[in-house]
């Protein structure tokens, strides 16, 4: 039975909530392995559009259960307000579970969060989710995790115990208010029992379902360039997007994998501060942004928008590890007389074929295109390749060649059956 994880393969936005949507179809276990609420899956299906945050998009397969994680983390104050909406829509949670070892974005990671970006200096563009306190505290191990909020006199101690550190930064380095430790404790006690019903050990309910041969689901956030290690550090998320991160995140072992999917847009977006070598600030760029309604899910932030860069997506596969790649927006392309694509930087006075991760490096690198003949027609009604005009089959084509993974899932609009199937 699969085991698949669905990787970004790009700087996250890369319309994965679609293709796991699709992919759930064949799926007992869907299961969301990293990042928070700084995520935005948007599913589109009979006329209703659904929008996921934390809970895995795989929910709305009634034979599906879905998963979140213990490499997630959590903001109860947000799951609560998208659990509502959800129900609202006649959606059952009844299938949902949590892991006992989420961590818990809590207001004090937000506030640090939005006080730290308020900072002009080093800015990174974050969601103001809280993601990256969140992770500092796990790691820091003063962190507070689901199997903490289950008692209350535990709850009360970490939240103490956190609050004696976090106050002093939250009060002398940015001059901003305290938060109170009893409202804190008394608020999140509420949440507890709005989860328990849900909460169960993750990994051996994972374990379990390996066991008896059931087919898993893993479902990113985010992607490979924003990774912590293999992104383009600093500007990158606090988690693990790519495929091991779905190891580290559910507790399945790397030699359990047995599908590893990118997805990736027929062209480049990315969010926040960071160098992106084929960004378009043009008309082209403008086009491109406002065909692919590149408006962020979370922060309603407009998206840099620029060519398909081929160095960054050969990097990912290779990182990764991808056995198939799903290309998503390409009917964003049509109309266009010519497309670019990256096939190389020019960094450091010669050229090279190879990812430079390093940001200010990075920011240093020309990117090297070739063009390619556009398609004038609309390509959204198409349910099979050959229905695609001539150039776009070449177009996949040279990102097949390039990227050496073959093209296995293609999308030409955001309902679940603008999609062809190779
Ligand atoms: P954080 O994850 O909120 O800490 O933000 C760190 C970086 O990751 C910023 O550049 C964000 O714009 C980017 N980021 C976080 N989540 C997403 C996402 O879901 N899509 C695209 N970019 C994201």
């Amino acid at each position: 039975m699969p085991v698949s994880v669905v990787v970004g393969a790009q700087w996250g936005d890369e319309a994965k909530g679609k293709i796991v949507d699709l992919l759930a179809q064949r799926a007992r276990y869907v299961v969301r392995y990293a990042g928070g609420s700084n995520a935005g899956h948007t599913v589109c299906t009979n006329g209703t559009t659904y929008k996921f945050h934390l809970i895995p998009s795989g929910i709305l397969h009634p034979h599906v259960i879905a998963v979140i994680a213990d490499g997630v983390v959590m903001d109860l104050r947000a799951f609560s307000i998208e659990a509502a909406a959800l129900r609202e829509q006649g959606v059952s949670l009844d299938r949902l579970r949590i892991g006992l070892g989420v961590h818990l974005t809590m207001p004090y990671h937000r506030l640090l969060d939005e006080l730290e970006e308020a900072q002009l200096e080093g800015r990174i563009g974050t969601t103001k989710r809280g993601i990256g306190p969140t992770y500092a505290d796990k790691a820091w191990r003063i962190g507070i995790r689901v199997a903490d909020l289950l008692e209350r006199d535990r709850l009360a101690a970490r939240v103490r115990r956190v609050l004696q550190r976090r106050n002093p930064t939250i009060e002398r380095v940015y001059g901003a208010k305290p938060l109170d430790p009893d409202a804190l404790i008394e608020e999140y006690w509420g949440y507890a029992e709005q989860i328990r019903p849900y909460v169960c050990d993750v990994p051996h309910l994972l374990l379990r379902a390996l066991e008896q041969d059931e087919p898993i689901l893993m479902e990113g956030a985010q992607g490979t360039l924003l990774d912590l290690d293999y992104g383009t550090y600093p500007y990158v998320t606090s988690s693990h997007p790519v495929a091991a991160g779905a190891c580290l995140g559910t507790g399945i072992a790397p030699n359990r994998l047995t599908e590893i999917w990118g997805v990736a847009k027929a062209y480049t977006t990315r969010v926040g501060e960071g160098p992106f070598p084929t960004e378009l600030t043009d008309d082209t760029g403008d086009r491109i942004r406002n065909r692919g309604r590149e408006y962020g899910t979370t922060t309603g932030r407009a998206r840099r928008v620029g060519w398909l860069d081929l160095v960054a997506l050969r990097y990912a596969a290779r990182i990764n590890g991808f056995t198939a790649l799903a290309v998503t927006l390409l009917d964003v392309l049509s109309g266009f007389p010519t497309l670019k694509v990256c096939v190389a930087y020019r960094h450091a006075g010669r050229e090279t074929r190879e990812f430079v991760a390093d940001a200010p490096a990075l920011a240093r690198c020309e990117p090297v295109y070739v063009e390619l003949p556009g398609w004038e027609q609309e390509i959204d009604r198409c349910r099979s390749l050959e229905e695609l005009p001539a150039n776009a089959r070449a177009y996949l084509h040279c990102i097949e060649e390039y990227v050496g993974v073959p093209i296995k899932l293609i999308s030409v609009g955001a309902q679940r059956e603008q999609t062809i199937v190779v």
